[in-house]
């Protein structure tokens, strides 16, 4: 199994558009140990030629344009792509948009939870990706998927899902009551394990989880290799940078540092190697000469980057 992250921040992507904040100054400036990321999106391939997709991020195209193996190959048709399938882990923007991008009638499947397809077939801007030939396809939670193509050949990569603590995606929010539960675990966030046929060397992919409780630590134990949620490395971190009002709690992002904290609430869980994702353009260890990245390599964390590559 091959895994690929083709973009390793959150939402907004870093620098993100609008933000002058002084980490994307630095991102833009060229600083050293500041590298530009590309929104939230991994892909694996089982035998080196298909491709699933995990996420659809607004940056797809540029994602496809630097990784070679997700481009149509030499031989290949004159319209065709190794991406077989999209995997969904939910329906924010930074998820789902890509999809847009992938039209032009060509056949692939997509795999999401119930909450996310109905998202999808509730917002008709999808069907520039006509279900006939890009069929949506449910990813019944706490069963192995075999992931097929569109033309329903296997890939080779097995997905298992599970429901994490998190929220509706930010438009999908109701009222904006603050009294409400941004941590429950219903569904509307998924993790996902990924691993070939044979169910060995998962690969876990959780981009969006609020709070780690009993359940997820039991079920991450088998992790080869565990890619999480490191939006922000404190919760009210985009508060004292001054670039929004929202804690990482309100965004249903758990902080890495803290005693609550998924540094913390990890740290005894049997995990080969576990690496940050979805990281936001506010916190510090996007800068690699910071003390708070220093701090994150010291308790046995990788920080993702664009481009970062695993086998397993
Ligand atoms: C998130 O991860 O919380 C969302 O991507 C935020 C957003 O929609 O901008
Ligand atoms: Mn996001």
């Amino acid at each position: 199994m091959r895994v690929k992250i083709i973009g390793s921040a959150a939402g907004g992507g870093f620098p993100q558009w609008n933000c002058n904040y002084r980490l994307s100054r630095a991102a833009r400036a060229g600083m050293p140990g500041v590298h530009s990321r590309t929104q939230s999106s991994i892909a694996a391939s089982a035998d080196g030629k298909g491709w699933v997709l995990f996420n659809a991020s607004p940056d797809i195209r540029q994602q496809i344009a630097q990784a070679p193996e997700l481009q149509p190959a030499a031989d290949a048709p004159l319209r065709s792509t190794p991406i077989r399938a999209v995997v969904l882990t939910n329906a924010d923007v930074d998820h789902v948009a890509g999809l847009l991008s992938l039209r032009e009638r060509q056949p692939f499947a997509i795999y999401a939870s119930a909450q996310v397809l109905a998202t999808l077939e509730a917002n008709s801007i999808f069907n520039v990706l006509d279900p006939s030939i890009v069929p949506r396809r449910l990813l019944a939670p706490m069963e192995e998927v075999a992931i097929r193509g569109a033309d329903g050949h296997p890939t080779g990569v097995v997905v298992g899902s599970f429901p994490v603590p998190g929220k509706v995606a930010l438009y999908l929010e109701q009222g904006g009551d603050p009294g409400a539960d941004f941590s429950s675990d219903t569904g509307d966030t998924i993790g996902v394990r990924i691993s070939g046929a044979d169910g060995r060397g998962a690969v876990f992919y959780v981009p969006g989880c609020a709070r780690i409780d009993a359940a997820l630590r039991m079920r991450l134990a088998d992790a080869a290799c565990l890619l999480f949620d490191g939006t922000v490395y404190t919760d009210d971190e985009m508060i004292t940078a001054r670039v929004g009002q929202k804690t990482g709690a309100r965004m249903g992002h758990i902080a890495m540092s803290g005693e609550a904290g998924s540094i913390a609430g990890l740290a005894d869980v049997k995990i080969g190697r576990r690496i940050f994702i979805h990281i936001n353009n506010t916190n510090p260890v996007l800068d690699e000469n910071s003390a708070e990245h220093a701090a994150v390599k010291a308790a046995g964390w990788e920080v993702a980057a664009d481009g970062m590559e695993m086998e397993f």
